[in-house]
């Protein structure tokens, strides 16, 4: 049977994340088939495949499916594969949980990446979900008053606050699992439409709580209150999706939509993960 007759897509009830099953992502998909994948993931924000055993090779070939790779500044790669990033926690490990605060991936970037990929391949047997936001539903839900306030507002972001020099990582000790590289480059800013309209039309808000720093055009107060506001409506648990993993489940999530964060609560148990991402466009 081809795939694309084997494919299924059961989205979660309120539309915001889905499994797809039927699939072996082990080999380049069919176009028909990558067409139906690409739309579940633009529909969905989050689609996870389980039981996907897959290597280096076959994450990369499956990655390179969806575009280019992103830049992955400020963390190690894997020796040999630039491209690939280990998100490793080791059981004794003292550090805080590598992404473990809400945020978008590179949202600080020029042109942020479109899409993050997760392939577990070590599930802890207690705690390591990944909570999932929709800034959609965030957006559409939002005071009509608001939005409109919104609309037009641009929002400063920057990696300082993580992987600025004086920065959250730089001052850390006992991480084990994974290399962080904290550089004065992540003190540079770059300003985002604070409501990002997707390719499809639909508007998503775009921001996050680690690398936006502001709002362009307001004071320190104002901007606080207005981003406060925001962050306290879009992570309501309404429109939290909590992820949990099992070992070769590939994850792929929309960081044009979708803000993330890594639970722990897995502490004296590894966690191992290798990850990509897909190069975006310049959010408009
Ligand atoms: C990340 O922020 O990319 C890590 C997510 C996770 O480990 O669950």
């Amino acid at each position: 049977m081809t795939q694309s007759k084997t494919l299924k897509v059961t989205p979660n009830e309120n539309g915001f994340g889905a499994e797809i099953t039927g699939l072996d992502l082990s080999r380049p998909l069919p176009a028909d088939t990558l067409e139906a994948v690409k739309a579940a993931f633009v529909r969905h924000g989050v689609v996870w495949f389980p039981d996907q055993p897959l290597d280096h090779d076959q994450l990369e070939a499956f990655t390179l499916q969806f575009g280019g790779y992103g830049h992955d500044p400020y963390i190690a790669a894997l020796a040999e594969r630039p491209h690939i990033v280990e998100v490793r926690r080791e059981p004794d490990e003292k550090a805080t949980v590598f992404g473990g605060s809400w945020h978008s991936d590179w949202s600080f970037q020029e042109t942020p990446p479109a899409a993050t990929v997760l392939h577990a391949k070590v599930v802890p047997p207690v705690g390591g979900d990944t909570l999932y936001a929709d800034g959609i539903a965030a957006y559409e839900t939002l005071d009509p008053a608001l939005r409109r306030t919104i609309e037009t507002l641009k929002a400063v972001h920057s990696a300082a606050r993580p992987y600025g020099t004086k920065g959250f990582y730089a001052g850390e000790e006992g991480r084990k699992g994974m290399t962080i590289l904290p550089s004065a480059e992540a003190e540079k800013t770059f300003a985002h439409p604070l409501v990002r309209t997707l390719a499809d039309g639909r508007k998503t808000l775009f921001i996050n709580p680690v690398y936006t720093l502001g709002v362009e055009g307001l004071d320190a107060t104002e901007s606080n209150a207005m981003l406060g506001r925001l962050f306290a409506h879009m992570l309501d648990e309404r429109f939290i999706y909590r992820h949990s993993w099992r070992p070769n489940m590939l994850t792929m999530w929309d960081n044009r939509r979708a803000t993330h964060n890594a639970t722990g609560g897995y502490d004296g148990h590894l966690r191992l993960m290798h990850r990509t991402t897909v190069a975006g466009e310049r959010p408009v």
